[in-house]
């Protein structure tokens, strides 16, 4: 089977946050078995050099072509890049749009810069003659819709990887979409009066997927459908939640090169130690005693994470041993607040502000929790990197993580520790359980069977192998 996917990002080229190692990862396996081809952006702040093939490919059908206007022309000066990664082929669309870019997301003319690469996506996955053409997010959306439309569909499927950012402009900025190369009839895209290019994706796609049983649940009603649960109810047949794998080739204890001593299951006290006491020296912060609990925060700061209840949480129970070393960046006051924090509780506390790769997985490594306050979560990629590392996960019971995590009174399925999203009072008393966790026996039966849960794609792809079929089938 060949399938192209579309997306804003891909591990190494292009990450912001878990979209970019989802695909990476799920691509990767697909690979052993298919034929696999992944059309991103190509902006200036590459993460990585691609390797090229040195072959390229336009980015405009040869009949749009034809056709006279500005976005024709803009077309006509982009095209595709060919280069290869780990069994995949990637697809970069160079174009004046994204070239001067050092970051993906953010800029001004969102709305047109993405409908143009979707466009160029669409007319790539005609090209290459794809059996599935797969779009994440609402920043290609609109080549779902473009599919629909064609008079040569590809069956499509489009995931939800967070219904939060929708891609949202008002109709006034979107008129172009109307015009040739596109030729969309938007009104259906109309939500609350703007043209909403993630209800795009959700009212074309032959299938539509989220990235965990449990999200897809939660975005059925409201406020998790963030007003878009209506649309979704009525695909609800054709909407399935699989959950999101991880890349044990990257993220992996046993034989990661990014932290200072790698482990297993049977030397994991010695290996946490020395990690631990090495990422002290590094941060500057000689947190003792050693044999404290060493509770990790890694993500982006936004509404979605929850971090101003953690703060509130942490503040109410000062008497806990724990220390917390704090990596991210994002809202300014969520920023401002830890580094207060990181001035005025420096025995315990410590931020880093900033995306450092490396040191997210220093600190998975090192910690002893990993704590995860999000108010909602579609998948969640950290919690299940801890449970490789040996890292107990402590997280709100939403989305993926509920999924991932579980509290069982019975031992051996024990996996973390989880408490009500959003309740300063329930954080408070899962950082206590933890306390007590930490300091009794059942922790080595915890950590052991944590990492050596399957979190792999393996058993997973086949679960997109079916979505597919179904998108192919509806088609004939
Ligand atoms: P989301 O996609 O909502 O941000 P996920 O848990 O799916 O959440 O994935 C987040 C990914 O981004 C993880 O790999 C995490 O380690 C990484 N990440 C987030 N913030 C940072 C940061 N400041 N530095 C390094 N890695 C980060
Ligand atoms: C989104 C979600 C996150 C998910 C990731 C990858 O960014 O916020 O929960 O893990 O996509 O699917």
């Amino acid at each position: 089977m060949k399938i192209l996917h579309a997306s804003a990002e891909y591990f190494p080229y292009i990450k912001m946050g878990g979209l970019a190692d989802m695909l990476a990862s799920l691509t990767k396996e697909q690979a052993k078995s298919e034929e696999v081809y992944v059309a991103l952006p190509f902006i200036g702040g590459l993460g990585k050099e691609p390797q090229w093939t040195g072959k390229e490919y336009p980015a405009l059908l040869s009949k749009d072509a034809k056709t006279d206007s500005l976005i024709v022309s803009v077309l006509m000066a982009s095209r595709f890049l060919e280069a290869e990664e780990s069994g995949v082929k990637l697809y970069f669309f160079q174009s004046d749009l994204f070239q001067s870019l050092n970051s993906i997301y953010g800029h001004a003319d969102e709305h047109f810069r993405f409908a143009m690469f979707s466009y160029a996506c669409y007319a790539l996955s005609q090209m290459l003659k794809v059996d599935v053409f797969h779009a994440h997010d609402w920043h290609t959306a609109l080549s779902v819709a473009l599919q629909k439309d064609s008079p040569f569909p590809i069956p499509s499927v489009f995931t939800i990887h967070n219904l939060a950012y929708q891609g949202d402009h008002p109709f006034w900025m979107t008129g172009f979409l109307k015009e040739e190369p596109f030729r969309l009839v938007t009104s259906p895209f109309d939500h609350n009066g703007k043209c909403n290019y993630m209800k795009a994706g959700i009212l074309s796609a032959g299938q539509i997927t989220t990235v965990s049983p449990g999200y897809r649940e939660e975005t059925l009603t409201e406020p998790n459908g963030f007003g878009l649960s209506y649309c979704l109810n009525q695909r609800a047949s054709d909407y399935s939640g699989i959950l999101n794998g991880i890349d044990s080739d990257e993220w992996n204890a046993k034989i990661d090169k990014r932290i200072y001593k790698t482990f297993t299951d049977s030397n994991w006290k010695e290996g946490k130690l020395k990690n631990k006491t090495e990422l002290y020296k590094e941060i500057g912060r000689p947190f003792l005693p050693l044999d404290a609990p060493l509770v990790g925060l890694i993500g982006r700061l936004t509404y979605q994470k929850g971090f101003p209840t953690f703060l509130k949480a942490l503040l109410e129970r000062r008497h806990l041993p724990h220390r917390y070393v704090v990596l991210g960046s994002g809202d300014p006051e969520t920023e401002n607040a830890f580094f207060h924090l990181s001035e005025t509780i420096p025995d315990i506390f410590y931020f880093y502000k900033g995306y450092n790769e490396g040191l997210a997985h220093k600190i998975e490594a090192a910690s002893d929790f990993f704590l995860m306050p999000s108010l909602f979560e579609p998948c969640g990629l950290n919690q299940m990197y801890s449970h490789v590392y040996g890292s107990i996960p402590i997280v709100s019971r939403v989305g993926g993580l509920k999924d991932t995590v579980e509290e069982s009174n019975l031992l051996p399925y024990k996996t973390g520790i989880v408490f009500e999203p959003n309740d300063v009072g329930s954080l408070g008393y899962a950082l206590e359980r933890a306390s007590d966790l930490f300091r009794s026996d059942e922790r080595d039966v915890v950590v052991k069977n944590i990492m050596n849960l399957d979190w792999s794609w393996e058993k997973r792809k086949k679960e997109y192998q079916l979505v597919y079929t179904r998108s192919i089938e509806l088609q004939i």
